[in-house]
């Protein structure tokens, strides 16, 4: 059963994917599948807020994402891939939040492991996008993960720990009511997304329970057990219910199988089940 304190959290990046053509089919489909793929309980989950489901789009499908999801049978936050720690300004190919808020949007991901290795994100600029986020009442899906040569070489805390420390403004102990719930970490290991090759629940739930323990250690005990860690990497119908069944796995960040209708359904049935 989910942790009744976080609940489960499902979350699709489609990333670089889906036209606005195809971004209607994908809705359209889901709208129309929905009441068959998802177990009986599923409204109540929602509607208690025990499960959430996000689609994270490109920028240009954002409106589009909004506005249909309106229309689905259940919620479906939208969020962005990115934003920009600045409100305006000379950032050529960059957003700001109050230009994501004026569409509704709420929601961000920020320091996936796509923007760390092909675009130059950093930790200190992955820490001034979620603290600028964090303080103008977004909520954050934080990525943070090893790479396999890190793993290899026994680092892989060392890294999290490092890459953690970005997500948070300092504000120690006190920063589990600053937060209300809105910081999510997604534990991504780099050598499991894309690749097929997913962290087995053993794997996850031993990152996830470091990561818990790096949280109490900053920011309390409080903080520690509101916030909800996803995991994420070549997550896909099949294995989803054996990384969901671990303790401190609460949620899943999915990047291929968030593309169907059919596969992003049945993980968020997935997520339904360990919400009864
Ligand atoms: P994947 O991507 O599920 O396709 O491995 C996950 C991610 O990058 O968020």
């Amino acid at each position: 059963m989910a942790n009744p304190d976080r609940g489960v959290l499902i979350a699709g990046n489609w990333k670089m994917n889906h036209t606005l053509g195809e971004t209607e089919r994908f809705f359209s489909e889901l709208k129309a599948k929905a009441p068959q793929a998802l177990p009986a309980g599923t409204a109540e989950a929602f509607r208690s807020g025990r499960l959430r489901g996000c689609l994270i789009p490109p920028q240009l499908a954002l409106e589009r994402s909004l506005r249909l999801a309106r229309e689905l049978p259940f919620p479906l936050e939208i969020a962005s891939q990115n934003a920009h720690w600045e409100k305006q300004g000379a950032f050529t190919g960059e957003v700001s939040g109050p230009m994501l808020q004026e569409l509704g949007i709420r929601w961000a991901l920020v320091g996936h492991s796509e923007r760390r290795q092909l675009f130059g994100e950093t930790d200190e600029t992955a820490r001034k996008r979620s603290e600028s986020l964090l303080t103008q009442g977004f909520v954050v899906l934080f990525c943070v993960g090893e790479t396999r040569a890190e793993r290899e070489s026994g680092q892989t805390h060392a890294v999290l720990s490092r890459q953690l420390s970005g997500a948070l403004p300092e504000r120690g102990k006190g920063a589990a009511s600053f937060l209300d719930g809105r910081l999510v970490i997604a534990y991504e290991p780099v050598w499991a997304i894309g690749t097929g090759l997913t962290a087995t629940p053993e794997q996850a739930q031993e990152a996830h329970q470091a990561l818990r323990g790096m949280l109490d250690e900053r920011f309390g005990p409080e903080a520690a057990a509101k916030t909800q860690l996803l995991y994420g990497g070549s997550v896909a119908p099949s294995n989803i219910d054996s990384l969901l069944a671990c303790p401190d796995v609460d949620g899943a960040l999915v990047g291929g199988a968030s593309l169907k209708p059919e596969s992003f359904l049945a993980l968020l049935a997935a997520g339904a089940r360990r919400c009864p």
